[in-house]
């Protein structure tokens, strides 16, 4: 009998559960063993793992987080650390596995296909920052609660004649902020992707504070610097007061992002990659990623699939700097 493992590494993201779940009853229903490990690679070259069955996935679907816990593992960087994963794999008896996590994560599950343990890779991470697909598994339920947080500070802030300032997640990729940017009506939404000035920012206000506005929200990614030096949301809100003449506080809203219970889009995604990456598992193929592109569920070779470069929706970011105002 074939068995499976399965494991959760990087960053966590709602939806993870609803893909391990995925993965679990996909198995079993094809007649495999599942061997869930925790703290991804970590776990893997630990030995930590447990013979997984139908029951093991109760009451998973709905909930944020892993189950299977996440780490961010170094040794698994280098080959020796993926040759101990490869024997840990041999002795353990597992024939495949499944990887939920980033472009990191998806190296390793490269290099341990090139080994002879086929590895398929799911896309998790709340930043959608993986070029090979349209949507990853966590952003959605990220974007979302962006969106619960900002409502809240816009309500505090049209009370006070404010401007909240809100820097949100997303290493090195702009989309949880434009989404939530666009979802929440921020005047001026910051990502790495787009140069930006304060300057701009504080004429755009002005010109906004002239139609009666007064009341504002900025959203920011995390680690974006303006063209004119000034870097954190403190900053930001500093300048901008002193500038505009309207009191403006920042928000970082870290991790928040990163918990909650998944929405119904997320979980659907999860279960569909989740039970596609078996079928692939079941004919013996490895090296790929599961990806969702133009509202398909596909699979790419893994090196093919991180060569790609991600495009950053400009044409929507302009919609948003257009309507509002
Ligand atoms: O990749 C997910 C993410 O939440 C990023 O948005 C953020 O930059 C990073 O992880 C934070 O990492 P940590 O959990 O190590 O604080």
């Amino acid at each position: 009998q074939k068995a499976i493992g399965v494991l959760t590494s990087g960053g966590d993201a709602p939806g993870m559960n609803s893909a391990i779940r995925a993965v679990v009853r996909a198995a079993l229903h094809k007649n495999m063993r599942v061997i869930g490990i925790r703290r991804g690679y970590s776990g893997l070259l630990a030995h930590d793992m447990f013979e997984m069955n139908l029951r093991s996935v109760s009451d998973t679907l709905h909930r944020g987080g892993t189950m299977l816990y996440s780490a961010r593992c170094p040794e698994f960087r280098d080959d020796k650390g993926v040759e101990r994963g490869k024997e840990a794999c041999l002795q353990a008896g597992i024939d495949g596995l499944v990887v939920i996590g980033g472009d990191g994560s998806f190296r390793g599950a490269r290099d341990l296909s090139l080994k002879g343990i086929p590895c398929i890779g799911l896309p998790g991470t709340i930043d959608n920052d993986i070029a090979s697909s349209d949507y990853t598994i966590g952003f959605d339920t990220a974007v979302n609660t962006v969106m619960d947080m900002v409502d809240k500070l816009r309500d505090t802030s049209q009370s006070h004649d404010r401007c909240s300032i809100v820097e949100v997640m997303g290493r090195r990729c702009g989309d949880i902020a434009l989404h939530a940017g666009i979802a929440c009506g921020a005047v001026s939404i910051l990502v790495p992707e787009v140069p930006f000035s304060i300057d701009a920012i504080v004429e755009k206000m002005q010109r906004t504070l002239r139609t009666g506005k007064k009341h504002f929200i900025v959203i920011v990614a995390e680690g974006v610097t303006s063209s004119d030096g000034v870097g954190t949301v403190h900053d930001i809100a500093e300048e901008i007061e002193a500038r505009t003449g309207v009191e403006s506080r920042a928000t970082v809203l870290g991790h928040v992002q990163r918990g909650g219970a998944p929405t119904a889009r997320e979980r659907v995604l999860a279960s569909e990659m989740g039970y596609h990456a078996v079928e692939l598992l079941e004919k013996g193929i490895g090296n790929r990623v599961v990806v969702c592109h133009e509202n398909k569920i596909v699979d790419y070779e893994i090196l093919e699939a991180l060569s790609m470069k991600k495009e950053f929706n400009r044409h929507l970011y302009d919609i948003a700097d257009a309507i509002s105002i």
